[in-house]
């Protein structure tokens, strides 16, 4: 968990130019969610500096998807975005509660301790006990660059550091002792056979060419060619 005091890096607003000019933008939809093991899940997500048009219809898609799934949050990489920004809305529903975006997050002042069961639509059906700090402060951006300051606690500082791990490139099944990680490891064994099924059969992309296209998304809107943040 990064426990930095710094402050986010700042996303630019609309109209700054491509990092590369000489190709077409790689197009961010239609949105779906990935499961373990998609690269996207493995490898930590990259700083905005760019939030354009396509950045805010991606969130809008994040939001439905988080929706008909009854999810309480939702990480870019989720959705195969290999961006720092995550979504959460702890009614789980379009109508109730408050939609929270937060771009470039980091996470500080860890305190306490609290054990409660997480699952992860990226891992559908594997829920387990996992202990986190109780009380977390979040710095991020919210999508019309406000600033946002909070120091959380209960469920939405469990949600934030769930999202933030996926950002990471880190899933719950990290955070498990021994013996529960041993149990993890089976289910996340069966992920990655039915995964590499669906590519073998040609239902998903290679591998490679998946990890290919988040290059390109991260040459889109992201700073430094190798600068993973
Ligand atoms: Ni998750």
């Amino acid at each position: 968990m990064d426990t930095t005091t710094s402050q986010p890096a700042e996303p630019a607003a609309t109209g700054i130019p491509l990092a590369s000019e000489s190709r077409i933008p790689e197009p961010l939809g239609p949105l779906q969610l990935v499961e373990y093991p998609h690269p996207a899940l493995l490898r930590p997500a990259r700083r905005l500096v760019r939030i354009d048009d396509a950045v805010c219809e991606a969130v809008e898609q994040m939001f439905e998807i988080m929706y008909e799934s009854v999810g309480i949050g939702l990480a870019a990489n989720q959705v195969a975005l290999p961006y720092r920004l995550f979504i959460v809305n702890l009614e789980a529903h379009c109508d109730a509660g408050e939609e929270l975006v937060f771009i470039n997050p980091s996470l500080s002042r860890p305190r306490g301790t609290a054990v409660q069961e997480e699952g992860c639509l990226s891992l559908p059906g594997l829920r387990m006990d996992v202990r986190r700090p109780e009380r977390v402060v979040i710095d991020a951006w919210s999508l019309d660059g406000t600033p946002i300051h909070l120091d959380l606690d209960g469920m939405l500082a469990r949600v934030v550091q769930h999202e933030f791990d996926h950002l990471e490139g880190r899933l719950f099944t990290d955070r498990l002792p021994e013996a529960a990680a041993l149990e993890a490891r089976r289910s996340l064994e069966t992920f990655r056979e039915v995964f590499e099924g669906r590519q073998s059969r040609g239902e998903l992309p290679a591998s490679k060419s998946l990890l290919a296209r988040l290059d390109r998304l991260e040459a889109d809107r992201c700073d430094g060619p190798n600068a993973h943040a």
